[in-house]
């Protein structure tokens, strides 16, 4: 197994590409399913988790290719990606491929809605917490689906071959299931109106998607998202927004180590909330051509107490990250999730690296002492694992992280990037 090894100590300057996201790369290759044209995705990122959903949409028979030049393409770079799905083979997602990814879940609303049936599997629990589907079978009966659960599998059918247009209130946001929602309703009779919808910005993209499809989508960014559904959709070509989370994260980096690096081609306005609590802590953040611009001299770091909610506020997918920077903050600070009951595993590995942290329920306190220092730690999930390198590169000597298979769902060439900037980091294989 993989392991990463990082020296800490060097400040970060130079500049980092951000990669297209990965969270809304996901829900735009699951919209493939919708037609029997050629959606093309611009700026999909690398990773394990879109390779994996690929396999995924395969066996429904979604064909892909990689556009251009094979010499062009240069390994584990964000590519242009052509999906089609002429002929859905198989409307069934089985236990074995969804269990290796929730988001696989989300298939269920496109097939339903094209084809009339679907038969998934329940995704089940995960690291994070225990991530019910509820929501989802609600809204997708709201449209008139008839479900049953039968021995871990959904097996959805529409009752005359389509579904049909309904208002549908979500009782607690969800990006998944709205993404699932504005999909299904998208081929849905008549107008479909979803409330208390997610407004995270991949749910703009992933509408912008539609619309360029020929769907009649307005509101998406919004609370209130109103469907018109139309008889069929057609091919687009998409380009995948920058990542926030990368983008975070890598911010958070340079707040912790000290520097001066541009973040490439990120976008201010998908993660402003984030970058307005970077400044509280003393980051300079400054907008510019080419991105986002992040330094921090000298007087060190303020602690901030942060809440995880749904965007616009502060993402749950970079509090591990931002409880790694408070760390090393000159004070204390709390931080409190109320997105997922258990996404707290970093805690005791960055305790491994001297970290003061203690837990009261869905609170962190975090006591900052002036310098962590290097340990084997393990990665237990996506966010967490790169919280721990993000402090491994602030700590005195050498850290090793375990485990990255989990950084390899989620963060496109890491070491390069970090390494590029200065910072001492490298893949052990094997
Ligand atoms: C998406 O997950 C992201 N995943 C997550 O990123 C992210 O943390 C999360 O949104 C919140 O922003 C992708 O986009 C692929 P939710 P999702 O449905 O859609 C509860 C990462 O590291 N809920 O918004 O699964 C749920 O348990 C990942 O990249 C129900 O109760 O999240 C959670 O408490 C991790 N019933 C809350 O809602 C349901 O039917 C929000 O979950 C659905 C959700």
């Amino acid at each position: 197994m993989d392991r990463i090894r990082i020296v800490g100590g060097n400040k970060l300057a130079g500049s980092i590409p951000i990669s297209g996201a990965k969270n809304a790369a996901l829900p735009l290759m699951i919209a493939s399913l919708l037609t029997d044209d050629t959606l093309t995705l611009e700026n999909v990122p690398h990773l394990a988790d879109v390779e994996q959903l690929i396999r995924i949409l395969g066996n429904h028979g979604v064909d892909y290719s990689v556009n251009g030049r094979r010499e062009k393409q240069q390994k584990g770079y964000s590519r242009t990606i052509n999906f089609s799905a002429r002929n859905i083979v198989d409307t069934t997602a089985p236990y074995e491929l969804v269990s290796k990814m929730r988001a696989s879940f989300w298939v269920i609303g496109p097939l339903l809605a094209r084809m009339g049936e679907a038969k998934v599997s329940l995704p089940g629990g995960c690291a994070i917490g225990t991530r019910p589907v509820d929501l989802f079978l609600e809204g997708l009966q709201a449209l008139g689906a008839e479900l049953d659960v039968d021995n871990g599998y959904v097996i959805a059918k529409t009752k005359n071959g389509r579904l049909h247009g309904n208002r549908y209130v979500f009782p607690k946001v969800s990006v998944g299931a709205t993404h699932v929602l504005m999909m299904a309703a998208s081929l849905a009779k008549g107008e479909t109106v979803l409330e208390n919808a997610a407004r995270e910005p991949e749910i703009v993209n992933l509408a912008e998607c539609l619309i360029a499809m020929g769907a009649k989508i307005h509101g998406a960014g919004t609370s209130t998202i109103t469907i018109e559904g139309v008889e069929a959709l057609s091919g687009a070509r998409v380009r995948v927004i920058p990542d926030r989370i990368e983008t975070g994260t890598y911010a958070m980096a340079v707040a912790m180590t000290g520097g001066d690096v541009v973040l490439e081609g990120a976008r201010p306005d998908l993660l402003q909330t984030a970058l307005d609590v970077l400044v509280e802590t003393g980051a300079e953040i400054t907008p510019t051509n080419e991105g986002i611009r992040v330094k921090r001299n000298g007087a060190g770091i303020a602690p901030v107490d942060v809440t995880t909610a749904p965007f616009p506020a502060f993402p749950t997918d970079l509090q591990a990250q931002f409880m790694g920077l408070m760390t090393m903050a000159k004070g204390k600070s709390r931080i409190t999730e109320t997105i997922f009951e258990n996404r707290f595993m970093h805690v005791q590995e960055l305790a491994r690296l001297g970290a003061h942290i203690t837990l009261s329920g869905q609170t962190a306190i975090v006591d900052g002492i002036a310098r962590l220092k290097g340990a084997p730690v393990m990665a237990t999930d996506l966010r967490a694992s790169v919280s721990l390198v993000i402090a491994g590169l602030a700590a005195e000597g050498e850290t090793v992280v375990n485990r990255v298979y989990h950084l390899d769902r989620g963060f496109e060439r890491l070491e390069e990037k970090l390494s590029g900037c200065g910072a001492v980091i490298e893949r052990i294989s094997g």
